[in-house]
């Protein structure tokens, strides 16, 4: 089987569909590339030997730099020890009502353009508004910096995440790397305004600017591209993704609008979404049918085994978050939502709350933070308006560092 590093959604759920729970070879771009699609196989790559797969970002680190994205060993610790408190330990309650405040903005926006499609460009202002308000007291769009360059910089490097460009469009490289250069330049330009701008009162910009030097290699604008692309890019797709599916799914919509409506007095708004048990329970389903990130991209250090397979060193790994969540023996019917499964089996691997943010040290350093944001941004779409789509079929995945519907998600609101 070859495949196109851009059709790699619609690949991977055909994949589930013909080889459910077993893993396949395949070539991608001209490389070949071992595609793990069960959570056993899973868990023995990210988390058991994990010492023997290490990242396999090179784009990533041409077009970020060296972050905490991209690199292993002692350069990932220093970062992780750096940065990971700041995920760990945040205001649930300040996130909660800064992600209701932009969610309220995002709807009028979308209303009054009275379009049938929730474009990108939205979800991804709505994203990088909540981060950056809540990490630093402002947005970068107050700050002027231009998110369309952002993100074709992020795109850059994952488009060919995956696999490196094969022979096949090797005479391309020359125009993508000139324009790579100059977009580079532009986007770090912009983000030095951390740097000389005053956010004396932002703890995690203090911890960055202060590790920042030739000796550690900590380069601030580097750290905070991969936080922009950890920690917006993901949660825009996620939030596009579950309003697909409550315009799919009215009855679901009906269910959650009454839990958000009736839930009864508590004394802070993080309190009542921590008690909205279904809520949660849909945005677990939703991670799960469309995981942001559908497949985390490894690389073997040493000659080793996954179940029955050889895998020599060098050997490119692609774990599909996709495969391991339609497990057909542990979901009923893998392919539509299920809130009720969601709940009873909490703590199953298979569920999106879990696989669709990894296992294992590399887990998603944001999976508390991004849930306490769905929550509020979902809550808030249920209570204010009314989702529908006119799509019923197979989505039309796009692919561009994390999953998309090609041409925008098919939904309107309503106003209730
Ligand atoms: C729905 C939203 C999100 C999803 C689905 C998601 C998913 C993931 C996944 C699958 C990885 C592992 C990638 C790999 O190993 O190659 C990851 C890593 C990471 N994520 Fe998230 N993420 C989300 C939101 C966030 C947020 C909001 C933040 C920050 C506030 C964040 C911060 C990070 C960081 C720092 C890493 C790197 C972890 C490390 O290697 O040390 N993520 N995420």
């Amino acid at each position: 089987m070859i495949l196109e590093s851009q059709n790699l959604c619609h690949f991977l759920y055909d994949l589930i569909r013909k080889h459910n729970q077993q893993n396949v070879w395949t070539e991608v771009d001209g490389e070949r590339l071992f595609i793990v699609q069960n959570a056993k196989d899973a868990d023995y790559v990210l988390r058991v030997n994990h010492k023997n797969y290490h990242k396999n970002m090179l784009w990533f680190r041409h077009t970020l730099g060296q972050t905490r994205l991209s690199e292993d060993g002692e350069a990932w610790k220093n970062r992780q020890q750096l940065t990971q408190p700041f995920f760990t330990h945040f205001d649930k309650e300040k996130l909660a009502l800064i992600s209701k405040k932009f969610t309220g903005q995002m709807i009028n926006e979308v209303i009054n353009k009275q379009g049938l499609t929730l474009d990108d460009s939205v979800l991804r202002k709505l994203s990088i508004c909540i981060l950056t308000k809540y990490y630093f007291g402002i947005t970068v769009e107050e700050l002027g910096i231009n998110i369309d360059n952002l993100t074709r910089l992020m795109d850059y490097g994952s488009e060919f995440s995956i696999a490196a460009p094969g022979s096949a469009n090797k005479h391309s490289i020359k125009s993508i790397m000139a324009d790579l250069m100059e977009l580079r330049v532009q986007v770090l330009q912009d983000l030095a305004i951390f740097r000389y701008g005053h956010f004396s009162d932002s703890p995690i910009l203090q911890a960055l600017i202060q590790a920042d030097s030739a000796q550690t290699g900590i380069i601030l604008e580097h750290e905070l591209l991969a936080l922009f692309t950890a920690g917006a890019e993901t949660t825009a797709s996620a939030i596009g993704w579950a309003c697909y599916l409550l315009g799919r799914y009215p009855e679901i919509q009906h269910v959650l609008e009454e839990e958000s409506a009736h839930a009864g007095h508590f004394d802070g708004y993080w309190e009542k979404l921590d008690h909205a048990v279904k809520l949660e329970s849909f945005i677990s389903e939703s991670l799960r049918l469309y995981p942001p990130v559908p497949v985390i991209s490894r690389c073997a250090v040493q000659n080793d085994r996954i179940g029955d397979e050889v895998i020599d060193a060098g050997s490119k790994i692609a774990v599909s978050l996709v495969g391991i969540a339609y497990d057909m023996q542990t979901h009923k019917n893998p392919w539509v939502p299920n809130l009720e499964e969601a709940l009873n089996n909490k703590l199953d691997k298979t569920q999106g709350r879990y696989s669709a943010f990894s296992f294992g040290p590399r887990v998603c350093g944001g999976k508390g933070f991004a849930m306490v944001e769905l929550l509020s941004v979902m809550d808030t779409v249920c209570n204010k308006v009314h989702v529908e789509t006119l799509d019923s079929g197979v989505p039309n995945f796009h692919w561009k560092s994390k999953m998309l519907y090609r041409g925008g998600f098919p939904v309107s609101f309503h106003l209730r």
